[in-house]
């Protein structure tokens, strides 16, 4: 229902900055703009020692924007910071442009690139939140949704109020939808967890390589492209030829440097696959000069929607274009996080990867020979519907089955009518394993 693409859009670029400015915030934020559809004509750094209430940046810094505006025939002018509805009004009313903060553009890439009904329900409401408080163009567009409108607009009703309650109208109508897929996801996850099968999410900055990385290990065709946010929507697939057995992989949105707080409300729920998962794997670019600082970005963001405390297998991606010619490598845990260096691209080191993961989860799985005698015949059924069953022998006093299940699904059986056969079995020790 939004005009969405930029496309073909010349950007003007302006960073505001309150010490010395950092040029890689402007390279990232350049790459924003690109990944929106903009072709970026120019850019401009304001220092701000206070932001101005009614500008944010000073009218000297004003007038130049303007004259660059003219200059490089930019016809949209996005900040880097996170501007108030009355500065966004006053700017764009003083540039005669169209004015989009980080918030605004980060939306509007979510926008293009979310492609599930959840994904894109979020999206919609996250934008219609923003714009609540932005009401002030034409917005005959929303007139669209009236449907009969009828008794819609009360007698001396401003064009104004009518868009406020329209738009409130549709925020409602967007939570209640979500309300629904929530319920549907969470059925979903507890049926995943009734097949305990070890959860594992990917994690990252935005563009480190997660969906490269989810492809080369589930090999499926995700959307993979050289932009930022490529990834909106969860994607859980199945990770299978593990020695620890199958698991769950999910895929899960770029993280961002300061990415705005209503956003990490509005995608909860793509995140809580991270939220949920027994494991992350913390993709790094290892070519990005700032690769320790976007760690430390992902992990204060991990923190604010309490996947913190989750034990962390760090990924360090693209070894490929290191010039230093790191071979692919895994490096034995230091206070509790192992490291594997990979490259999603080529493939090399991705055995590590698995032999990492396969090694912290064997501890979970039940391993080992099981007799059980003619009136067992019903835990014998059980074990093989569970597939948990390689291989079996019948003598004449019954069956000795070779069993491969994960322990809580063992421990669940022995809670079953029968299936206290098992206990001996879970009580013996597990393999050994570390814990990245
Ligand atoms: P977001 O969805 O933005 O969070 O990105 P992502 O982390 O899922 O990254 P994605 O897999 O889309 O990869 C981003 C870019 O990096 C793409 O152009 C990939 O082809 C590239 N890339 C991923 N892995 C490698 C790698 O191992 N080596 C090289 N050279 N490039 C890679």
């Amino acid at each position: 229902m939004f005009e969405r693409s930029r496309k073909g859009e010349n950007a003007l670029l302006v960073q505001p900055y309150p010490g010395p400015v950092d040029p890689a915030l402007l390279d990232e934020f350049a790459e924003l703009a690109r990944s929106a559809g903009a072709a970026v004509v120019g850019s401009v750094t304001a220092k701000i020692a206070r932001p101005n209430p009614a500008h944010y940046i000073g009218t000297g810094k004003l007038d130049e924007v303007k004259l660059l505006c003219e200059a490089t025939g930019a016809d949209l002018v996005l900040f880097n910071v996170a501007l108030s509805p009355v500065q966004e009004r006053n700017l764009e009313k003083a540039l005669s442009r169209r004015v989009v903060d980080r918030t605004g553009l980060i939306l509007d890439i979510f926008a293009m690139r979310a492609s599930s009904h959840e994904g894109k329900l979020q999206v919609e409401l996250a934008q219609l939140r923003h714009m609540a408080t932005r009401l002030v163009r034409g917005w005959t567009h929303l007139e669209r949704q009236r449907g009969g409108g009828i008794g819609l607009r009360g007698p001396g009703e401003t064009q104004l109020e009518t868009d406020r309650r329209l738009l409130q109208k549709r925020v409602e109508v967007l939570e209640s939808r979500l309300e629904k897929v929530e319920v549907q996801r969470t059925q979903m996850r507890r049926a995943r967890l009734r097949n305990e099968l070890p959860r594992v999410a990917l994690v990252g900055y935005t563009n480190a390589g997660k969906s490269t990385l989810f492809n080369a290990l589930t090999q499926s065709g995700v959307y993979v492209a050289d932009q930022l946010f490529a990834t909106l929507d969860p994607t859980v697939r199945r990770v299978e030829a593990l020695d620890c057995g199958p698991l769950v992989l999910a895929d899960t949105v770029g993280f961002v440097r300061d990415l705005p707080h209503e956003l990490v409300a509005a995608f909860r729920s793509t995140l809580s696959e991270a939220r949920d998962a027994d494991l992350l794997l913390h993709v790094v670019d290892a070519a990005d000069p700032l690769r320790e600082a976007r760690i430390e970005q992902v992990d204060a963001v991990l923190k604010e929607i309490g996947a913190g405390e989750i034990p962390q297998l760090l990924v360090f991606n693209k070894i490929d274009l290191l010039d230093e010619g790191v071979q692919p490598h895994r490096e034995q845990p230091v206070e509790g996080t192992g490291k594997v260096w990979v490259s999603a691209r080529t493939g090399a080191g991705l055995d590590l990867l698995r032999a990492a993961l396969a090694q912290r989860f064997t501890a979970q799985r039940l391993v080992g020979e099981l007799r059980l005698g003619p009136v067992q015949a019903r835990l014998r059924a059980r074990l093989h519907a569970l597939g948990a069953v390689c291989g079996e022998r019948a003598d004449e006093f019954g069956w000795k089955l070779q069993l491969d299940l994960p322990r809580a699904q063992a421990e669940l059986l022995v809670r079953e009518k029968g299936g206290d056969a098992l206990e001996a079995l879970l009580a013996a020790p597990a393999a050994p394993t570390y814990n990245p």
